[in-house]
């Protein structure tokens, strides 16, 4: 396979529900290490996009390729291997578990394969440590020991993204970060995701335009399940279509 110019790419992407089609003929590549914002109201399809990505849910119609391979129907578990990670639009988090063991049980979803040539104390420990150094990128290492569900909501929405960097993606795909939270905690988040960008393909899906701005480098607008736009941060939001069917008069996100 030659070399793409993308990591990630969606070629001709459906998604019908019976009826409705959520992703209608989605195509967009995603590059190595750029910072990719996905937004649209409220339905346009953007989480049916990501489960699509990630495999948590089939294609009607079109590819999923990573690296130039096509990964369209596999399941998620084989794409979290692959080194796609999400998080979800609504926490996930086992609250009962502390914060390193919500993190171990997802770096052992990853490694799961790759660990039955070490031995068990050794696997044990290399499990570990990529669930510590997972807190830590995702600004809790002085967490680990916190039962989850004790945390405040921001916390808890930081340790979705541990849990997602302790399976060790190359691509983050993240469902919302910012939902739900307040100021202070937005901008703690927005500090944290910025810092993930100039490490990881970051694919975002976010309603907060402060946070889109801050972040991505690549904007995409979905509006009915179409791909309406996409393109650098500056030239999307300068578009006509998009100022009409999403940003309004520029004051305001929707
Ligand atoms: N599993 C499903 N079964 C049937 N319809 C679904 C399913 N998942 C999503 N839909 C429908 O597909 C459309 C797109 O939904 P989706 O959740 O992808 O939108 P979204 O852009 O993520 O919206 P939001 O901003 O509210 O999160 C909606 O009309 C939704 O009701
Ligand atoms: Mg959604």
């Amino acid at each position: 396979m030659s070399h793409s110019e993308f990591i990630l790419e969606t070629r001709a992407l459906t998604k019908a529900f019976g009826g409705l089609v959520a992703n209608s003929s989605v195509s967009i590549g995603f590059r190595e290490h750029q910072a990719h914002a996905i937004i649209g109201p409220n339905g346009a399809g953007k989480s049916t996009f990501v489960n699509l990505l990630t495999g948590h849910l089939p294609p009607s119609a079109g590819e999923v390729l990573f690296k130039g391979a096509s990964i369209g129907g596999l399941p998620a578990h084989k794409v979290t291997r692959l080194g796609i990670g999400r998080s979800y639009q609504k926490t996930n988090i086992f609250p009962s578990f502390t914060c390193f063991e919500n993190c171990r049980l997802a770096a052992q979803s990853r490694l799961a394969t790759s660990m039955r040539f070490l031995r068990p104390a050794s696997s044990y420990k290399a499990v570990s440590e990529q669930a510590e150094a997972a807190l830590a990128s995702a600004g809790l290492a002085g967490r680990s020991g916190r039962v989850a569900g004790t945390m405040s909501y921001g916390e808890q929405r930081q340790l979705e993204i541990a849990m997602v960097l302790a399976t060790a993606p190359e691509v983050l795909v993240l469902d919302e970060p910012l939902a739900g939270m307040g100021r202070e905690e937005s901008e703690h988040m927005v500090t944290l995701l910025r810092d993930l960008a100039r490490r990881y393909t970051l694919i975002l899906i976010e309603h907060d335009m402060d946070a889109v701005f801050a972040i991505a480098d690549v904007l995409s607008v979905m509006v009915n399940g179409t791909l309406l736009e996409s393109g650098p941060v500056e030239r999307v939001r300068a578009s006509k279509a998009v100022q009409d069917a999403y940003l309004g008069d520029g004051a305001e996100a929707y």
